[in-house]
């Protein structure tokens, strides 16, 4: 029931559960331990959701706006990263590095 998460694989963090590591496409965002992000289905959309350190949640649309690659939280930058070019945002969504020139849309938990 829920798992825990772990740091994996060039700090991109996975779901764990029992001996099988797996993405993290769709643990509830109340699993999301402070510190970690996670991309979780909702609808048809995928959502980047973080917890802060205080144990609060915000999400942001997990697709990246340069051409539309998912995101994957960066657990040591605690920031999410695009796998496709390399744009990197916070987890409000704020730009850190592009090539994206926009931020990532906020979403309503
Ligand atoms: Fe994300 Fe290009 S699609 S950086």
């Amino acid at each position: 029931e829920g798992g825990t998460f772990l740091k994996h694989q060039g700090q991109v963090a996975r779901h764990f559960v029992g001996d099988r590591i797996l993405p993290l496409t769709g643990p509830a965002p109340e699993n999301i331990p402070p510190g970690y992000g996670a991309v979780v289905r909702r609808g048809g959309a995928q959502w980047a959701v973080h917890r802060d350190e205080k144990g609060r949640l915000q999400a942001v649309s997990a697709r990246c706006t340069h051409l539309g690659c998912i995101v994957a939280f960066n657990h040591a930058e605690q920031a999410w990263e695009c796998p496709c070019h390399g744009s990197r945002f916070a987890p409000d969504g704020r730009i850190l590095q592009g090539p994206a020139v926009r931020p990532l849309k906020k979403r309503d938990l």
